[in-house]
């Protein structure tokens, strides 16, 4: 059975755009593939958090991970500061990875850009992240589209420590759904759907409730031509919403266009809030239960526990390659 590696940093809430792109992935392909999902804490600490905000963001993804139908007898689910591994492997291969190619990654430009202290981490996320992939020797990595650049990386780094000390890495695929790879911003249908977007209008939470759904929908900027009709080039406010529709509500987007054939944006709009609602409500029910049950600690336990005995293996590996420590017999 082939291995799939993929995280979300608990860095708020999370939005329909991890869930379409990311989520609803993971759970078709846990039947199928050896899956390992992450929540990756030590990447999100390369932004400042508040630490209670933190711990609280970290329970509460593990649990939408289970609402959303992650199944953990079929899963290993864990938290990534709670598999030394990690650290350990993203050190190493920060010192086969390039500044300049570290400096190339758009997430890393975006995100520096304009302020004047730069922490490392935010530079050196990529090794880390290679770290998390290259651990459990993924063959699939599935992401939405904004992580591409980041799988590349990841295939360099790994080739390159193949070729420099010992071919011990599996080079991993990238998997980008076709549909929804990238859920734009409500407000500027020219950005991505960011959970860090200062603006809660532009993005909608998994855990919000029927009227704030209802009412982002409604103010979700489109253009003045009121048929809809998928163009995204054009007009990605209304494609944007038309692709949400599809995937969730499993319709074409030329089914889509044909409901609305002579309708107006106001119909569309109602009816994708219902949609939205219906797909989230049954999520949120779930989530409320684990939140408050020990069930998700078992589950985070014993997900650490299956991680830290593959992982481990992997940096004795990575170490012996590079010459670090003692042999041991
Ligand atoms: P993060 O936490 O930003 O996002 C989690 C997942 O959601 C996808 N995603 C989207 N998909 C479609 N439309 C959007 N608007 C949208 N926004 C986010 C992301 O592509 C991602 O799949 N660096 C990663 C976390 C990470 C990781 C890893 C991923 C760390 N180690 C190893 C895969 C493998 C990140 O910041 O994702």
């Amino acid at each position: 059975m082939q291995t799939i590696f993929s995280g979300i940093q608990p860095s708020g809430t999370i939005t329909l755009g991890n869930y379409i792109g990311a989520l609803t992935q993971f759970v078709e392909l846990q039947n199928e593939y050896n899956c390992y999902f992450c929540i990756v804490d030590q990447h999100a600490i390369t932004v400042p958090q508040d630490r209670m905000v933190l711990r609280q963001n970290i329970r509460s993804l593990a649990a939408l991970y289970l609402a959303v139908g992650i199944n953990p007898d079929k899963v290993t689910l864990f938290i990534q500061s709670e598999v030394p591994s990690h650290a350990q492997a993203g050190w190493m291969l920060q010192c086969v990875a390039y500044i300049g190619e570290l400096e190339r990654m758009t997430q890393f430009k975006d995100k520096s850009s304009g302020k004047d202290a730069v922490v490392a981490g935010l530079l050196t996320y990529p090794p880390l992240m290679a770290g998390d992939i290259l651990l459990y020797g993924t063959n699939l990595v599935p992401v939405g589209e904004d992580q591409k650049q980041h799988l590349e990386l990841t295939r360099d780094i790994a080739e390159r420590f193949n070729k420099k000390y010992n071919d011990i890495f599996t080079v991993p695929e990238v998997r980008i759904p076709t549909v929804g790879a990238r859920i734009m911003s409500l407000q500027d249908p020219t950005k991505k759907m960011s959970k860090s977007d200062p603006n809660p209008k532009a993005f909608i939470s998994v855990l919000d409730d029927p009227k704030q759904i209802e009412k982002k929908i409604k103010s979700a900027v489109t253009d003045s031509e009121g048929i809809v009709k998928f163009d995204k080039d054009n007009r990605p406010g209304i494609s944007n919403l038309i692709s949400i529709y599809s995937i969730l509500a499993k319709k074409t987007i030329s089914e889509i266009e044909a409901l609305y054939e002579g309708k107006g944006y106001g119909d569309f709009k109602a009816d994708l809030a219902k949609v939205v609602v219906n797909e989230f409500e049954p999520i949120q029910n779930r989530y409320r239960e684990l939140m408050e049950s020990t069930y998700l600690d078992e589950v985070l336990d014993k997900g650490a526990e299956k991680a830290n005995a593959v992982a481990s293996k992997m940096v004795k590996k990575m170490e012996n390659a590079m010459g670090l420590g003692r042999k041991r017999r």
